[in-house]
């Protein structure tokens, strides 16, 4: 038998997400290295029409069983956020490679577990954060961080947009819902990243829907340097996306900045009253990118680009963030769990 490792990574899918079927399991069909396997649904009938339509071989009425598919050497998670943690950790003590949605999970310390279980198992876990892997995103960083702009003093970001179904897993708290984990979390990510550090003070606002979780969502960041970034998030509000870099000498604005479509993406950099100056970008996917890369450190046993470090450091913030929501707006401290 050859110890070679395969060129593709296997894939088996976790539920029927909208995610998965929109964006993802096109993305693994689209891939160099990989290759969808199986799905599961808690209801076999519709893992079979999912299966059928998506052209995946094989098909399972619960995800236990997919989880013992000796041919599957990866899952993908696109469950509600409250599930996340029960399922990477079942998929990696099947040793299962872990590619979950974001958000990681709903705490510093369920990322913590889930990676100490991909650990024990000698599997990778990756955050399915795929908006870090558009160039763009790493256009604005290198941009940012290059000095174009001088020293950064401000970030501003907003991620909003009107759900219409009220029976949505954003709505649900058990679940895992909220403007916050499911929109904010992308304004939260790329504020540190463009601060290279995390916060060290978190002050917020939110209004609660009737359903219990979040519906909008404001807050503020304050690094140890002075920087501040503010954003806001909404499940109720049309839809606003973008991200604006504000250092001494002009401004970068990304718009779109999180979920752009398949075409070319820009940033416009202006100073003072100058002309502006629009940088363009190649359409492409970021979710083949981020499919490829997990895919690649997987086959070749190199770390993902991505660790729990980045998983975890959002959600310490996200996690003072709400604290400061439930005290009323009072500064809570941003708490590194994990550097
Ligand atoms: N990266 C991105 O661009 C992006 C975009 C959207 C969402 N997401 C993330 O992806 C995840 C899924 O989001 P989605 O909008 O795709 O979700 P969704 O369409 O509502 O799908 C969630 C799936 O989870 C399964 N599930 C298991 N237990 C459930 C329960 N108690 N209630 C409801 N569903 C349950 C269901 O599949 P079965 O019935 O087949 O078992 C359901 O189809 C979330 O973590 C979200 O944050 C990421």
């Amino acid at each position: 038998m050859s110890t070679l490792a395969p060129h593709r990574l296997r894939f088996g899918v976790l539920s029927t997400a909208r995610i998965g079927w929109t964006s993802v399991c096109p993305a693994i069909h689209a891939s160099r290295n990989a290759e969808l396997g199986a799905i599961a649904s808690r209801d076999l009938g519709q893992a079979g029409d999912f299966a059928k339509e998506a052209l995946i071989p094989r098909h399972y009425g619960s995800y236990d069983e997919l989880l013992q598919d000796p041919e599957i050497d990866a899952v993908y998670i696109p469950l509600p956020n409250s599930l996340h943690l029960e399922w990477a950790i079942k998929a990696a003590e099947r040793k299962k490679h872990v590619l979950c949605e974001k958000p990681l999970a709903l705490t510093v310390g369920e990322c913590l577990e889930m990676q100490a279980a991909a650990d024990k198992s000698d599997v990778r876990l990756m955050e399915a954060f795929m908006y870090r892997f558009h160039h763009r995103t790493q256009r604005l960083l290198d941009m940012a961080r290059g000095g174009v702009v001088g020293d950064l003093r401000m970030i501003r970001s907003a991620f909003t947009f009107r759900l219409t179904r009220p029976d949505n897993i954003r709505l649900r708290a058990d679940l895992g819902g909220g403007a916050l984990m499911d929109v904010g979390c992308y304004c939260v990510d790329i504020s540190r990243r463009l601060a290279g550090t995390l916060p060290v003070e978190a002050q917020a606002w939110s209004t609660q829907g009737s359903s219990g979780v979040d519906t909008q969502f404001a807050g503020s960041l304050r690094f140890e340097n002075g920087l501040v970034a503010q954003f806001d998030c909404a499940l109720d509000i049309e839809r606003r996306e973008f991200v604006e870099v504000v250092g001494v000498d002009g401004t970068l604005v990304a718009s779109e900045a999180f979920v752009s479509g398949p075409g070319g993406v820009e940033i416009v950099e202006r100073h003072g009253r100058g002309p502006e100056t629009r940088h363009a970008i190649a359409g492409e996917d970021p979710y083949q990118r981020m499919v490829e890369h997990f895919a690649d450190a997987v086959l070749t046993g190199e770390p993902v680009r991505y660790g729990v470090a980045d998983a975890a450091g959002t959600m310490a913030i996200i996690e003072a963030l709400k604290r400061s929501a439930a005290a009323g707006g009072r500064p809570m401290p941003v708490e590194d769990q994990v550097q």
